[in-house]
């Protein structure tokens, strides 16, 4: 008999990761693309991630996306960093290099920005400021994919003014505006793009308090929270008329690049995908 190809192997490392979608869109596109390859979600407590990311490779991973509590730990054990993720100071996606070098990347802003112009393909990043809530791990990536776009003002609101100081003080640059939590309702004011980068609305967090009356409406009001799907503050946003775009999304595009190179193919994230993990879920209908 001959021999069968040889499987190619990534994995998600963290702790948990029985909840992660991550399997399912990798193993999807091995199976659309007929590539014979296997992703699996590993649990890997903070004191083995330097073991796993030594041994892993040897056994013949071609790469890793990383959760929680590993993103930043992540950083100092790769061998090389891309400029987004030293930017953002956070690794989601970690490559095995043909000469076995760890080269860490950061995807989650690429894939927001990917899933926004794809939702909503009329929005212009020159065209208006944005309006980004929250300063955590994903809204530093978000608000350096958005700088680089070329948004002419981000502005900058957290409930922990002093996380949002410190996002600033990172990034540097001169077209970040911080607005207090107090005033994020008068912060849309000429708004283009407003996005949700808190984990309020998420199941079992409290819900996001803002009142979009001073948003324009043609502004396009963005949710990175999948879990609801259609939070209540995309619903809120639809019944006014705004092109919403889900969180989903970009947890679909931010998978693309590491796809790209443990599978060998730039991925579609297709129709198939899209019902496969939203599971029947109550879209907020962002797909045009
Ligand atoms: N769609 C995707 O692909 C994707 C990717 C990554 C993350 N996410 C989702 O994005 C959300 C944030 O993730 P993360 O990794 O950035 O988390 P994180 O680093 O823990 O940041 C949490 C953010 O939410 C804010 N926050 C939490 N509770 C709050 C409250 N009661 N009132 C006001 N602000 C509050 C925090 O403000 P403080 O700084 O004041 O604490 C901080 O800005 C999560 O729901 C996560 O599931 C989605």
């Amino acid at each position: 008999m001959p021999h069968a190809a040889p499987q190619r192997l990534a994995a998600l490392l963290g702790d948990p990761v029985h909840h992660s979608l991550s399997p399912r869109i990798h193993n999807h596109w091995f199976a659309r693309y007929r590539i014979p390859g296997i992703y699996l979600a590993l649990r890997v407590a903070e004191r083995d991630l330097a073991a796993a990311l030594a041994l892993l490779p040897r056994l013949g991973f071609l790469g890793f996306n990383v959760t929680m509590p590993h993103k930043q730990r992540a950083l100092e054990l790769v061998d090389r960093l891309d400029a987004v993720a030293r930017r953002v100071g956070a690794v989601n996606t970690v490559l095995v290099m043909e000469d076995g070098a760890l080269l860490g990347r950061n995807t989650d802003g690429e894939g927001f920005l990917a899933s926004l112009k794809t939702a909503r393909p009329a929005w212009r990043a020159d065209a208006a400021p944005v309006v980004l809530l929250g300063a955590g791990g994903a809204a530093r990536a978000i608000a350096c994919a958005l700088l680089d776009a070329g948004v002419p003002e981000l502005r900058l609101v957290n409930r922990s003014r002093a996380r949002a100081e410190a996002l600033a003080a990172d990034l540097a640059d001169s077209r970040i505006r911080i607005t207090s939590w107090r005033e994020r309702s008068k912060a849309l004011s000429g708004a283009g793009l407003l996005v949700n980068a808190t984990s309020l609305g998420m199941h079992g967090c409290a819900e996001l308090e803002l009142d979009l009356d001073a948003l324009p409406r043609a502004a396009v009001v963005a949710d990175i929270v999948y879990a609801p799907r259609c939070t209540a503050l995309l619903r809120r946003a639809q019944a006014r008329g705004h092109p919403v775009v889900e969180g989903l999304g970009m947890l679909l595009y931010q998978a693309v690049p590491g796809f790209a190179h443990w599978g060998g193919v730039v991925p579609e994230v297709d129709e198939r995908l899209w019902s496969l993990v939203a599971g029947g879920g109550d879209s907020g209908g962002n797909r045009g």
